[in-house]
């Protein structure tokens, strides 16, 4: 670089010719920075020619370009970070509060891995550091990448910031070619503090806690500032590697350690659940002087091999459990309570708190669950809090364990105040007005509105943009709010966001001459939407917001249908058995209440055959439906609410608009090289070389799809000793029928 001219001997006309030169290398190094690229100027460099940009306007201020980068913070902001796929998706944690939990844990692997109790395994325990998880990508020993886990598959593309960090090594030695390092990024106490205090001291809004703050430093699109953060980072896990970096979870940590990654010291080998408990209570003891904040200790099943057997679920992995540490309590007053209205219609109380310090966060409502639990009553009519109901005006406990919504423990009847009324539920939506049906044994009360309640039909929209579902950049709950009540841009359903552009065209560009936005972040918005019109199958059911379909059930669903119209023809022929089978649940829920007899189950039994039997039902609805709620997953319950969706006209109709409004992608064609992919596999009998649950796990890690009971979709049935009625029948239907041992050779070494 050519020394720089000083301002003050600046010509206009050479002014104008360097903020035109700023203006191009600095786009050009946001673009790279946005994209998945590396940027291709130093940080130093970047922030250097950025002063002189401002430098140069200070001088010149009427030689301010348009496209000036000093303008270009709002303009970056739109368009938020480039986005990276995790080549190795980013899982979280499932969670064990009690030690009977992690009793279970330990159980549970020992179980699916058939060890006897005898047989020892070992674990790692290791503090749960709050922070955000970052995955450092290196090629050839060199960092080239850093993300976010975002929604475990597709996360932010953060380089430049991780940059900055100073625990975050920008070249290795003796690494494996690939390698992609996990971890924790996080804030110090005294460096929270500190930050804190400069915070107040500029006039800017403290952070609430170190983990906010970590997360607020690192996500800022302007490195410099991550760079002012002190931020941190402890490697415990990884991502895409070319070589394993050691036999055990321990020996890896120690690898990364020798690479130059901080790890944390308190990691410890533990020979069973009581030393694993026994490590957590010692963690549990020094935590207060840690000097970083941690919610509670990591289990991982040490050996690696026995990891990948152990494998995963759909969003978490089998060999690793998070012990937290008990919620933090706190006494407020419950100053009112209000109804909020779901997606799915499901009303929901919701205390509003005279505002309360628990575990360092201010918390101002928390949930109530539902009716029965504000009256002192569980979900199966026994009572708790010993019988005590919350009334307005109570004064009441309140606890937070990690990021869970905020609850109501116990209420103080010594401080009732003598005019607390109990609470009446109401029997009509707030929103709407439509009653509201609480149906025999469920302890949720619906609105009834459908898509005409103006809360569902606004929540859905709001699940359908959330993050595991469409994921709209720049269209997020706060602004269906602004649209939704729009007269000129009318976002009412899913579909409407895809007709958003041509409709506002129409109104002449309405959207780009509201306050707050521009023809740029209009432009924005419809590109983002236009990135989302090609959408997976799975998170397209997902995001229909249709109850009981969560996003496992979508993947279930998907994986099994492939496609909306198979999907959708299962479902309409499946119908009459649908009905049949919620009548025959009536009929046995009335018995259940009214009889009082010996055989009471016999008659049970006996009502429910003949319920589905009297409903005429036709063969093919029959079997379609059985298929249906067959599939590992799905179950009657899911099957009936998306049979009902499919029933209601007008929700149909939207469905319908929104599929014509798309491109689904499929889920991936099964792969050539397994035999398995794509058939429907079911498992009989005794296994003798793993256990049903692994052999079931690996074969639905190979596209196969297991199922529960013979039918004519069955492809394959693996039979062990002791196979009885199954074998028979797949003899009849001349299904594959294998023993372990061939099935094990037909997917040996995929
Ligand atoms: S292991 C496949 N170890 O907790 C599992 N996670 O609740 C990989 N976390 O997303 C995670 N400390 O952000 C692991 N010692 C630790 C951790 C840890 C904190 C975070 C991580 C993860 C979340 C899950």
């Amino acid at each position: 670089m050519t020394q720089d001219k000083k301002i003050s001997e600046l010509s206009i006309v050479e002014a104008q010719e360097e903020l035109a030169r700023l203006a191009a290398i600095l786009g050009a190094a946001n673009t790279a920075y946005h994209g998945n690229d590396a940027p291709d100027l130093s940080d130093a460099e970047y922030d250097r020619l950025k002063r002189r940009n401002s430098e140069i306007e200070a001088a010149f201020p009427d030689l301010q370009r348009k496209d000036s980068p000093s303008l270009q913070v709002g303009a970056a902001a739109a368009d938020g970070f480039g986005k990276i796929t995790h080549v190795v998706p980013m899982l979280s944690l499932g969670n064990a509060f009690e030690d009977d939990d992690v009793t279970a844990f330990t159980a549970r692997i020992r179980n699916f891995l058939g060890f006897a109790a005898s047989e020892p395994i070992a674990f790692t325990a290791e503090p749960k550091i709050d922070g955000l998880s970052l995955s450092l990508r290196y090629e050839n020993g060199k960092l080239i990448q850093a993300a976010t886990r975002g929604d475990g598959a597709v996360g932010e593309n953060v380089t430049a910031n991780a940059r900055t960090i100073s625990d975050i090594p920008h070249h290795i030695e003796n690494a494996p070619d690939v390698l992609e390092v996990r971890g924790e990024v996080y804030m110090s106490h005294a460096d929270f503090d500190a930050l804190n205090a400069k915070q107040e001291a500029a006039g800017d809004k403290p952070f609430a806690n170190p983990r906010n703050a970590a997360a607020g430093s690192l996500r800022q699109l302007d490195a410099a500032i991550t760079k002012a953060r002190p931020l941190k980072f402890f490697a415990y896990a990884w991502g895409d590697l070319s070589a394993p970096l050691a036999e055990t979870q321990f020996g890896a940590i120690e690898r990364l350690a020798e690479l130059g990654f901080s790890t944390n010291p308190l990691t410890k080998r533990c020979a069973s659940a009581a030393e694993l408990i026994a490590h957590y209570k010692q963690i549990e003891e020094q935590r207060a002087t840690l000097g970083y904040d941690i919610d509670g200790v990591v289990y991982k099943v040490d050996a690696l091999d026995l990891q990948s057997r152990l494998g995963f679920r759909a969003t978490t992995p089998r060999w690793a459990i998070a012990h937290k540490f008990p919620a933090e309590l706190a006494w407020t007053r419950l100053e009112g309570i209000d109804i909020q209205v779901g997606r799915t219609g499901a009303l929901s109380p919701v205390a509003r708190l005279q505002p309360v310090t628990v575990g360092g966060v201010v918390v101002s409502n928390a949930t109530l669950h539902n009716e029965d639990y504000i009256r002192g009553v569980d979900s199966k009519g026994q009572t708790i809090r010993g019988g005590k109901d919350f009334r307005v005006g109570d004064w009441v406990q309140v606890y937070r364990a990690g990021d869970v919504i905020p609850k109501l423990a116990d209420v103080d009847l010594s401080k009732r105040p003598a005019d607390a009324v109990p609470y009446e539920f109401p029997t009509t939506c707030p929103e709407c007005g439509s009653p509201a049906q609480r149906e025999e044994g469920d302890s949720v009360r619906y609105c009834t509105g459908g898509l005409i309640c103006p809360a569902q039909a606004k929540e859905k929209l709001k699940h359908f943009v959330s993050r595991k579902a469409f994921d709209i950049e720049g269209l997020g709950a706060k602004q269906i709010e602004m649209f939704f009540d729009d007269r000129d841009l009318q976002i009412k359903t899913p579909a409407d966001i895809f007709t958003l552009q041509t409709r506002d065209q129409g109104n002449l560009g309405k959207l780009s001459n509201r306050k707050g936005w521009g023809a740029q972040s209009a432009e924005n918005l419809f590109k983002a939407i236009e990135e989302k019109r090609q959408i997976p199958f799975a998170k397209m059911l997902f995001a229909l917001g249709i109850r009981h379909l969560g996003e496992v059930a979508g993947k279930d669903l998907a994986m099994n249908f492939l496609n909306w119209p198979s999907l959708q023809k299962a479902l309409d022929t499946s119908r009459p058995a649908a009905l049949a089978h919620r009548a025959a649940d009536q009929a046995e829920e009335a018995e259940r209440i009214a009889a009082d007899r010996e055989n009471r189950r016999a008659k049970i039994k006996e009502t429910r055959d003949r319920a589905i039997l009297d409903a005429n039902v036709p063969i093919d609805a029959k079997s379609a439906w059985t298929a249906l709620i067959d599939i590992d997953g799905i179950g009657a319950v899911l099957g009936l609410s998306l049979s009902d969706t499919l029933a209601n006209r007008e929700e149909r109709a939207e469905i319908d608009r929104l599929v014509a409004a798309l491109q689904i992608i499929e889920p991936d064609a099964p792969s050539a090289e397994s035999p398995v992919a794509g058939k429907t596999v079911v498992f009989t009998g005794k296994l003798e070389q793993m256990t049903r649950d692994e052999a079931k796990a690996r074969a639905e890690a190979l596209g196969a799809k297991v199922s529960g009971s013979v039918s004519g979709k069955t492809d394959i049935l693996v039979a062990g000793p002791g196979a009885g009625s199954k074998a028979k029948k797949a003899a009849d239907l001349g299904v594959l029928t294998l023993d372990e041992t061939q099935w094990l050779e037909m997917i040996e070494g995929l």
